[in-house]
């Protein structure tokens, strides 16, 4: 997939909220989400008011169709706006997704490695994913182990 991948910027943020739908796990056979579920506070404390302190990540856009379609991010999520992936307070948790059309070819990679390779000062970063997702194989691919597990949620961690 011809890509091309720059750090995000303030004026990202509505395709960040785009983005953090398109995260949610839908089970093959399962109906889509209302799209205002991302604006549920536990949701919402992932994007809004973009541009925080500590904020960091990079948006894929396709080369040829000049379309963005990818984003991976990092946000310190602590105290009261504690994520579904927290584990202390200095981890910030990682949220990344892929317009449909475009997953499994390579987009995913190119941002984990864009993200992995300039995270710079960051000792450790977290997330939470679905037991079932296959999204569980590329984290581990590039070094999250599971930290722990509740229902059907695992929280992964990196150093
Ligand atoms: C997870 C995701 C960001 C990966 O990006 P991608 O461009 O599809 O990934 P790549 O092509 O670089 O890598 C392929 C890996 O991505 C994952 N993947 C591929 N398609 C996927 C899909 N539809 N849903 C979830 N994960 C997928 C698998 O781990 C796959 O590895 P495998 O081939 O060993 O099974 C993207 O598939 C996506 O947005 N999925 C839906 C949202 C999601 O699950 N986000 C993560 C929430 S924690």
């Amino acid at each position: 997939m011809n890509c091309i991948i720059r750090p995000l910027t303030l004026e990202d943020e509505p395709f960040l909220w785009e983005m953090l739908y398109q995260a949610l796990y839908v089970p093959k056979g399962c109906a889509a989400l209302p799209r205002e579920i991302v604006r549920l506070p536990e949701l919402a404390r992932y994007v809004k008011s973009w541009g925080r302190e500590g904020d960091f990540g990079f948006l894929a856009s396709d080369a040829i169709a000049d379309q963005s379609i990818g984003a991976i991010w990092l946000r310190l999520l602590i105290g009261e706006n504690q994520g579904y992936g927290y584990v202390d307070d200095n981890t910030p948790e990682l949220s990344i997704a892929v317009l449909p059309q475009y997953r499994g070819q390579g987009v995913g990679t190119q941002l984990l490695t864009h993200l992995l390779a300039s995270e710079g000062g960051r000792s450790s970063i977290s997330l939470s994913v679905s037991a079932n997702n296959p999204a569980v194989r590329l984290y581990e691919r590039f070094g999250f182990a599971i930290v722990s597990q509740s229902d059907e949620s695992l929280t992964m961690k990196r150093h």
